[in-house]
């Protein structure tokens, strides 16, 4: 049987950090707000001209680096992103072009904050199904691009970066199970109301921001983040006790110990960026997995529960041996 195994990590942050401090001058809002409700204390922004791609080719460089692939020996990028450089081409395949990997499968996946970790499920089938060796996973984002810096409502949320992995086959295991959800019905509660087809300045009411009802989406994720775990840990077929490292999706602060609570794991068995990054959608799973693993806490062999909860609504989770 052949696995995906993360063989390299690696992650990108923009140089500018917008503070809690800053965004009291440019809204009504207070510190004590912000990292009460959600745990946010910074985050970057990334400057005038640098885009998703560019993020994503640092992160994409730094995993490389880590795992000693050439990007000529690539045979698959997939990077998940909701705010793209272009609509077209890819940002995968401006990437594929600059890493100098031309020629391999390229292409984006839009699943707002579950990007990765949908990049990663194809992926991992890709590889388990013979039909690649080595692929890029990338999750990236400039969401300060669609953020409206008057709505105190969400522009305290958001923030850019990008994280990557190599994936390459193995006869030992890898990512053991991954699992992705969708229901479009929730489409109304998380959205940016513009867009190709529908035009891109819709009713004059709306920009090209991000439409949150924030307590709403809060209370479905937390729901859907309890059943997700389980059915992850079942699908493994492990008891909660065998998860080593919990991984989750940088939203909020208040969600994560909810999701840390249901599987009885200890805060200091949680990676926790969301302090730093805010929520970087696609970024946020790669960039805290990056994070982790340059720390050195964790162990070849142990076993790491990574999980999302987005736009769409998506959902999704990812059990993996290290
Ligand atoms: N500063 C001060 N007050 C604020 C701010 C702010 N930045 N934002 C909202 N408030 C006020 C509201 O106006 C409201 O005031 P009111 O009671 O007078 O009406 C009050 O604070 C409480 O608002 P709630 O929305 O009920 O606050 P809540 O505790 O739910 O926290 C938050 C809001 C942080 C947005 C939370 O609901 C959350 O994290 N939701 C989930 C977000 C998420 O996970 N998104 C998914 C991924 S995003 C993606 O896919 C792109």
């Amino acid at each position: 049987m052949t696995f995906a195994r993360i063989t390299g990590t690696g992650s990108y942050l923009p140089e500018r950090v917008l503070s809690n401090a800053d965004l009291e001058k440019m809204v009504d809002t207070s510190d004590e707000w912000i990292t009460t409700r959600t745990g946010i204390r910074e985050r970057r922004i990334a400057a005038n001209g640098e885009t998703t791609g560019d993020l994503a080719f640092h992160a994409a460089t730094r995993a490389l680096e880590a795992a000693g692939v050439k990007a000529s020996e690539l045979d698959a990028i997939v990077l998940g992103t909701t705010t793209p450089d272009l609509i077209f081409p890819s940002t995968a395949c401006l990437l594929q072009s600059r890493l100098g990997a031309n020629g391999c499968m390229a292409f984006d996946v839009n699943a707002a904050c579950c990007g990765f970790m949908y990049a990663l499920g194809i992926a991992d089938k890709f590889i388990r199904a013979g039909q690649t060796k080595k692929a890029l996973v990338v999750g990236s984002e400039t969401l300060s691009r669609m953020t409206d810096w008057t709505d105190r409502n969400t522009c305290v949320l958001f923030g850019d970066g990008a994280g990557a992995v190599v994936l390459e086959a193995d006869k030992e295991p890898g990512v053991l199970t991954t699992l992705l959800h969708a229901d479009g019905g929730y489409a109304d509660l998380l959205y940016n109301p513009v867009g190709v087809s529908k035009g891109f300045k819709e009713d004059g009411r709306h920009g090209n921001t991000i439409m949150m009802e924030g307590n709403k989406v809060f209370r479905v994720a937390v729901r859907a983040l309890e059943r997700l775990v389980d059915e992850t840990i079942a699908a493994a077929n492990m008891h909660a006790d065998n998860v080593d490292w919990l991984i989750p999706h940088q939203a909020n602060l208040r969600i994560i110990r909810a999701t840390a609570e249901r599987l009885q794991l200890p805060m200091d068995r949680v990676v926790i960026t969301v302090d730093k990054h805010g929520n970087t959608s696609s970024g946020s799973v790669p960039l805290a997995l990056d994070e982790l693993i340059r720390t050195g806490k964790v162990q070849r062999g142990q076993n790491l529960l990574l999980e999302a909860f987005g736009g769409g609504f998506t959902w999704s989770s990812a059990m993996i041996r290290y």
